[in-house]
């Protein structure tokens, strides 16, 4: 079969090298791809946005399967403007994506639906959201109503706060946002949880957590990700049921009710305290970097289960895992998530030398001749399996240091709720 994956992230270059692994799979093209996948796929370097160019390339290369990784192009309706000319894709409908497009249309669904999340209200006017703001406890959660790229959240500390947030949002720092939702804040610990679905089944694929700030102790700014591991430490079975019970089945169901179905990966953002959990956010999609650790994980064939997925064959197919403490560092160039050079040399690269249960998924990267620069924030994903979380984190920190790239930075405390030392 020949695939085409939608991205350039780490999360794609995960999905690249387990597809590229894979019985089925002959060929693989990456739009536009990272120097990371340039080795194993042939990068296309089209723009994503342009749907119809997209299209003709599918066409002209005969691809049979398009893996769609990030959300824009799925909440911008890439699917289905792809299935109406009958080409195959592994990615959520434009109505499915909404739930990570409109926190609205999700509150929404919860409401509906009874899913438990934080209490919530919906204000398209300034002077409404002060109003309630004046009468409310803090700290307080403030969001902008579109794709903000993990930005466009607000916890609020106080009044003051709250306004300024208020301010922001209206004022179009996050895009066009006609809505601010308001939320109560929620205490607990995060845990990302992850589904694949063909539209008729699902089957759970993996949990993890990830670290979102960027500096040490989960302090600073957040980011789109500074590391993860997989499982989950809160995971339990009797969480599971109620993950997939009060959170999973419900909001399929709502879907369906809206005559619509769920295909594709879906990640649920929960937080949970005393073994209970409550829904924050839907990404429809992989985690980033939370895939390039679960996808490790996988004993059965991607390329099976992305194609028994595609043609709502999921029910056949039985997914296994491996046991071992999958744990990510990433690598970032100096001055991330604030402003930081392009086009920078990471000498040393191809002197890293991995073991079978290493791996080096690139993310922000491009191969010129013989070099590999970095042109991103997130540069590199560092990843390590093993029997437990500290001697995977020990491997990649000496990965780290051969590398010894002087312009990246990376936390160093990754997993430190798993490693007591
Ligand atoms: P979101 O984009 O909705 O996932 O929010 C980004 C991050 O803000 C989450 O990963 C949480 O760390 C935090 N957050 C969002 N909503 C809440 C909430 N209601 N209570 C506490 N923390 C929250
Ligand atoms: N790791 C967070 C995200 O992918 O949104």
């Amino acid at each position: 079969m020949i695939v085409g994956i939608i991205g350039s992230g780490g999360r794609e270059h995960a999905i690249c090298h387990a597809l590229n692994k894979s019985k089925k799979i002959d060929k693989i093209y990456c739009f536009p791809g990272n120097a990371g996948t340039d080795a194993i796929a042939e990068n296309i370097n089209l723009d994503i946005n342009n749907f119809e160019e997209i299209k003709n390339f599918v066409f002209s290369k005969k691809i049979e399967l398009v893996v769609i990784g990030p959300e824009k192009p799925l909440v911008d309706g890439l699917t289905d403007y792809l299935e109406s000319f009958d080409i195959k894709v592994f990615g959520p409908s434009k109505v499915a994506s909404q739930l990570e497009g409109s926190k609205i249309f999700t509150k929404n669904i919860c409401k509906k639906y009874n899913i438990p999340t934080a209490n919530f209200g919906v204000f398209d006017d300034t002077h409404q959201a002060k109003n309630f703001l004046d009468n409310s406890n803090f700290p307080i959660v403030i969001k902008a109503d579109n794709l903000a790229a993990g930005k466009g959240v607000y916890i609020c500390e106080n009044k003051e706060e709250s306004y300024e947030a208020v301010k922001e949002i209206f004022d179009g720092k996050f895009g066009d946002a006609k809505n601010v939702l308001i939320e109560e804040f929620l205490e607990g610990e995060e845990m990302s949880f992850f589904i694949l679905s063909d539209g008729i089944t699902y089957k759970i694929f993996g949990t993890a957590q990830d670290h979102k700030r960027v500096q040490e102790g989960d302090k600073g700014k957040n980011t789109g990700g500074m590391g993860a591991y997989s499982p989950s430490r809160l995971i339990n079975e009797e969480l599971e049921k109620k993950i997939l019970n009060n959170i999973i089945d419900p909001t399929l169901r709502a879907l369906k009710d809206l005559k619509s179905s769920y295909k594709g990966f879906l990640y649920a953002g929960l937080m949970i305290k005393n073994n209970e959990p409550h829904l924050i956010e839907y990404n429809v999609r992989m985690g980033d970097p939370e895939c390039q650790t679960i996808l490790p994980k996988l004993n059965t064939d991607f390329g099976e289960i992305i194609d028994s997925c595609s043609n709502g064959r999921l029910n056949e197919s039985k997914i296994n895992w491996n046991n071992k403490k999958s744990l990510c560092v990433v690598l970032c160039s100096k001055g991330y998530p604030e402003t930081y050079q392009k086009n920078v040399e990471i000498k040393n690269i191809n002197k890293i030398e991995l073991n079978t249960d290493d791996h080096l998924f690139h993310a922000g990267t491009i191969k010129r001749g013989d070099v590999t620069l970095a042109v991103g924030g997130r540069v590199l994903n560092f990843v390590s399996l093993s029997d437990s979380f500290e001697e995977s984190r020990n491997r990649i920190h000496q990965l780290l240091n051969n590398l010894n790239w002087s312009d990246g930075f990376f936390r160093k405390d990754i997993g430190y709720k798993v490693i007591k030392k």
